[in-house]
Formats: C-alpha cells, sequence, structure tokens
C-alpha cells in the first residue's frame, strides 16, 4: 500500500512542529516548505536523523519549492507571519492573505486531490482565502481553530479541577479565539456535568483564559505564538483524514444551509474523514449561545470581505 504523503508549507515553530507529531505517529511521508533557503532542509534533516533513536520510519525532506509536494494527501497550511505582543489576529490579515493565496495556489496546483488544513491566521479568513484560490471542493479544505481552543479549554478545567485531562470532555463552536462560543451545557467529566465541578462564575473566568488562550502564549513568549498545542491539534486532524478515523472534531468548516450560516468557513463540530469534511454536524443551541454563534459568524463574513478586497 502507498503510504500518505503530508505536505507542510512553513516550517517555522508550528510547521516543524507538525512534522515532528506526524512523524512520530508515522503518518507518512513529509515534505516541508519554507521560503527561507536552508531552513526546511535543514529542519528536515535534523528530524530525520532523530528517527532512529525514536524508532519512527518516515521520509522527511525540506524544499524551497512544490514539485516534491506533488500528489500530496494532505497539504498543512502554517506560513505566514506569527503575532508579536498587543497585536490582534485580524492585524495579520494583509499579509497572511497574500502569504497564503500565493503558497495554495503552488500546493493546489501539485496535489489537485489533497485535504488543505489551514493553520495561519486569522484562521477563518485564511481557510477561506485557500478555499477560493484553490477552487477546491469545499469539503476538501478545513481550518485548525476549535481543536486547540477546546485542548485549551479541557486542560484548565482539569487543572481547576485536580483531574486527569483524559476524563474532561468539551465541546466549542464560533470562530478562533476571541470569537469563541463556549457551550457549559456541553461540558462533562467522566460524563458527569461540569456544572457538579466548577461553579458557574469559575466557569466562565476558565473560558475567558481558555478564549484568550493564544494571546497568554504570546505574552509569556514574547517574540511569537503558541506552537505545540496548535501543531498538535493540525495532526490530530491530519491523523483523522488519512487515517480514515472519521473522527468529529471541531474544525473551520464550510456552513451553508448548516447553521444558516450562507455559505462561509465557521468553527463546528465535524466528521473528518478521508474526503476531508464528511459530515458538519448541527447541535442544538439555545438563545445566548445562539446570539454567540451568530456573532461570530458576523465577524468572519467582515473579515471575508476585507479578503475579497484582497484578492480583488
Ligand atoms: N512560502 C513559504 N513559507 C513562508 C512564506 C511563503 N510565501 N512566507 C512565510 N513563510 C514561512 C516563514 O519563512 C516562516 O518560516 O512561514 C513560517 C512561519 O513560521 P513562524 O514565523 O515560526 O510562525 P509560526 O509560529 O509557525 O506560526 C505560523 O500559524 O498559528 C498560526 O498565527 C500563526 O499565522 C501564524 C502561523
Amino acid at each position: 500500500m502507498r503510504r500518505a504523503k503530508i505536505t507542510i508549507i512553513g516550517a517555522g515553530n508550528v510547521g516543524a512542529t507538525c512534522a515532528h507529531w506526524a512523524a512520530s505517529k508515522e503518518l507518512g511521508d513529509i515534505v516541508l516548505v519554507d521560503i527561507v533557503e536552508g531552513l526546511p532542509q535543514g529542519k528536515s534533516l535534523d528530524l530525520f536523523e532523530a528517527s532512529p533513536i525514536e524508532g519512527f520510519d518516515a521520509g522527511i525532506i525540506g524544499t524551497n519549492g512544490y514539485d516534491e509536494t506533488a500528489d500530496s494527501d494532505v497539504v498543512i497550511i502554517t506560513s505566514g507571519i506569527a503575532r508579536k505582543p498587543g497585536m490582534t489576529r485580524d492585524q495579520l490579515l494583509e499579509t497572511n492573505v497574500k502569504i497564503v493565496s500565493d503558497v495554495t495556489r503552488k500546493a493546489a496546483e501539485k496535489s489537485p486531490d489533497a485535504v488543505l488544513i489551514v493553520v495561519s491566521n486569522p484562521l477563518d479568513a485564511m481557510v477561506y482565502t485557500a478555499c477560493k484560490v484553490s477552487g477546491f471542493p469545499t469539503q476538501r479544505v478545513v481550518g485548525q481553530a476549535g481543536v486547540l481552543d477546546v485542548a485549551r479549554y479541557r486542560s484548565f478545567i482539569a487543572m481547576e479541577v485536580g483531574c486527569s485531562i483524559e476524563d474532561v470532555s468539551a465541546l466549542l463552536m464560533g470562530g478562533h479565539g476571541d470569537d469563541m462560543v463556549p457551550l457549559p451545557r456541553y461540558t462533562t467529566i467522566c460524563g458527569i456535568p461540569v456544572s457538579q465541578f466548577i461553579p458557574a462564575g469559575r466557569l466562565s473566568e476558565i473560558v475567558t483564559r481558555a478564549r484568550n488562550g493564544g494571546a497568554e502564549i504570546v505574552g509569556l513568549l514574547k517574540t511569537g505564538s503558541a506552537y505545540y498545542a496548535p501543531a498538535s491539534a493540525t495532526i490530530a486532524m491530519a491523523e483523522s483524514i488519512i487515517r480514515d478515523k472519521r473522527r468529529i472534531l471541531p474544525c473551520a468548516a464550510y456552513c451553508d444551509e448548516e447553521y444558516g450560516v450562507g455559505g462561509y468557513f465557521v468553527g463546528v463540530p465535524c466528521v473528518l474523514g478521508r474526503g476531508g469534511v464528511e459530515k458538519v454536524i448541527e447541535v442544538d443551541l439555545e438563545g445566548a449561545e445562539r446570539d454567540m454563534f451568530s456573532a461570530s459568524v458576523s465577524h468572519v463574513k467582515e473579515l471575508c470581505k476585507a479578503v475579497d478586497g484582497f484578492l480583488g
């Protein structure tokens, strides 16, 4: 059987860490691409040289071009500039639209059947950019945001309760970070509603911390943004696609009639399998949840309008 092939564009912190997780899970052969000469070659060689020690079996190469990426099953887009302290994700928009549209065009031409996973920020606008530029069917374009936001939320809940992270199950929807829609009704610990462990006021502080989880890391690092958890979240999605696991993961997926969104990428739970987004799961939302989700969708629409302006 042919091994899966994964292209990762951007060999910076998130891209290189994606390569690391993907190699250690033996998801397939990896091609790391970056605009900086030597960077993807150096990082991929370094990672490959760890394989005899770690015992993973994966081809890993680095390149500044796209020929080597041909016929990839999954293309992960992390190229772009990262946030500096005080910057919002939206302030990255203009620069990252140019970068993401350029790399998408080149990668899509070489791998017309791939599933694109977009990680660059502002996420909801970058998925839209990648979809428009690639011309791919919408189910083969998906953004990484929800898996990370939920992971942060679950981490903070486990820290608060003092229980294993394994037993915390949660769902968040909407846009990445600031636009996140918390759903405490769907948060459980070993199947027990979270309200039996954490009072509502304290839970809302935890939601706020998760909402600002990216900024918290930017504030600590000062020279860049988070990468371990974002990369781990991305590779969980890639694994579900490559191994056709059909996991239900919160992702930025195309919704038209779903939730009445009308043709934008927003954070919703969906089934991820070999075909990409195989199904969007429609969750019942109550009054305030629905209002927050609508506000989130409105923000995504505004960002996409700005993207249309830049793409011309
Ligand atoms: N083609 C290929 N690579 C590019 C291009 C391009 N046109 N432009 C920039 N890059 C590369 C940079 O050279 C750099 O190596 O993208 C990489 C980005 O890496 P970092 O600066 O380390 O940023 P990182 O922390 O990896 O974040 C990347 O993911 O989470 C998001 O907000 C984050 O948008 C940011 C992205």
